[in-house]
């Protein structure tokens, strides 16, 4: 099998599962708990803290464990909107993951008014927009750092500028550039970051957030004083510990294999290009997390690509996992100008750890071949 759907999710890690495993076996204390097999699962919780703030840049005391992605983010944007009541403002991006969008969307029904901001034909935001959109009743800018569908790397740098000038703290969605990325939130300047486990090798269901020191945020669920009283409930120890141990193996990995896995990305996307006639690659050439790749195939549903990828054992992805069974058009391809039959004929592929220079190989040699096939089948229109 040949999986290239990493940004839906990864393999959890040998390292991480075996961890996980002891963890369950022998630490099943509750961390609230004050005697020793309490305290010790304790002590096991701040290692992994101190291991994903270390890869962050940032002071353990920064940093709130959550159930997922999806709750670190709606964490971020409730929890900052709440602690702000003066304040009826949210901005976020066109693109982001529905994580965002469907809490903005909530708090429009709530009243606030929500800027969605625009994006040029490469996904990146578009700065000007930003500008315009920042009031002094905006309580939060949510945008993503690199997009899960296209890759694509926002310049959260100059918004973070843009929106310190106005004093409207910064959210950003780290999901897909944790691990892949060099990743500072303190040199990024954000005040609120999002990452997952899942995507990194670990387990599913355990996310973080990010807190900078400082910033104003009211507790997400309430209850008992777990994570400082922010995020009440006995926490997932197990998978939190598997967390730490994740971003222990990918710092242990280093840069050599994130280099190798980009480079891999890199001939897939240059074989397709040379392979594939009449191809369109979405995402900005250069600003994109480069294991990621989409591709719009005209003429074609990206659904029959993918089903024929699947009977050969190599699976790709037709748009963010969450979307997968909705009929909808991808809104992130849809953001950057394609229009719905060019959007429905794209698929992603999405590289990491486990592939190979033989899975590329495999790849441009079964792709082109399925692509010729079925634009035999539905009577392609070169001119479409
Ligand atoms: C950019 C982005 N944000 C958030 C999420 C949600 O993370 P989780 O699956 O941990 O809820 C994902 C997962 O697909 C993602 O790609």
């Amino acid at each position: 099998m040949i999986y290239l759907d990493h940004n839906a999710t990864t393999p959890v890690d040998p390292a991480v599962a075996e961890k996980m495993a002891w963890v369950l076996r022998e630490h099943y204390g509750n961390p609230s708990s004050i005697y020793p097999i309490g305290r010790k699962v304790k002590e096991l919780m701040t290692e992994a803290r101190e291991q994903v703030a270390a890869a962050l840049g940032v002071d353990r005391g920064e940093i709130f464990f959550t159930g997922s992605g999806t709750e670190s983010d709606n964490f971020a944007i409730f929890g900052t909107l709440d602690s702000h009541p003066d304040k009826n403002e949210f901005i976020t991006s066109a693109i982001e993951h529905p994580a965002v969008l469907e809490a903005a969307k909530a708090l429009e029904k709530r009243g606030v008014k929500v800027t969605y901001l625009p994006v040029d034909p490469y996904g990146t935001v578009e700065l000007p927009a930003l500008r315009d959109a920042l009031t002094p009743r905006t309580a939060l800018v949510s945008v993503m750092h690199a997009n899960n569908e296209i890759g694509t790397i926002q310049p959260i740098d100059d918004i973070v500028r843009i929106c310190r000038e106005r004093d409207v703290p910064v959210h950003t969605d780290a999901v897909q550039t944790f691990g892949k990325l060099d990743l500072d939130a303190r040199k990024l300047g954000v005040d609120l970051l999002t990452v997952s486990a899942h995507k990194i090798y670990g387990p599913k269901g355990v996310g973080a957030l990010y807190i900078r020191k400082g910033t104003g945020i009211c507790p997400f669920l309430r209850g008992g004083r777990q994570e400082r009283g922010l995020r009440a409930g006995t926490e997932n120890t197990a998978g939190i510990v598997g967390f730490g141990e994740a971003v222990r193996v990918f710092q242990e990995k280093g840069k050599k294999e994130r280099v190798r896995v980009e480079k891999l990305a890199e001939a897939l996307k240059k074989g397709i290009e040379e392979k594939i006639p009449r191809v369109k690659f979405n995402g900005h050439p250069e600003r994109r997390v480069k294991s990621t790749i989409n591709f719009a195939f005209p003429g074609l549903e990206a659904e029959a690509i993918l089903l024929a990828l699947a009977t050969k054992e190599i699976y790709v992805s037709t748009g963010s996992a969450c979307s997968e069974e909705s009929e909808e058009v991808s809104q992130v391809l849809t953001a950057i100008g394609l229009r719905p039959e060019i959007a429905r004929s794209c698929i992603r592929m999405s590289l990491g750890r486990d592939n190979t220079e033989e899975d590329v190989q495999t790849v441009l040699r079964e792709l082109p071949a399925i692509v010729e096939k079925l634009r035999r089948i539905t009577a392609f229109n070169p001119q479409d």
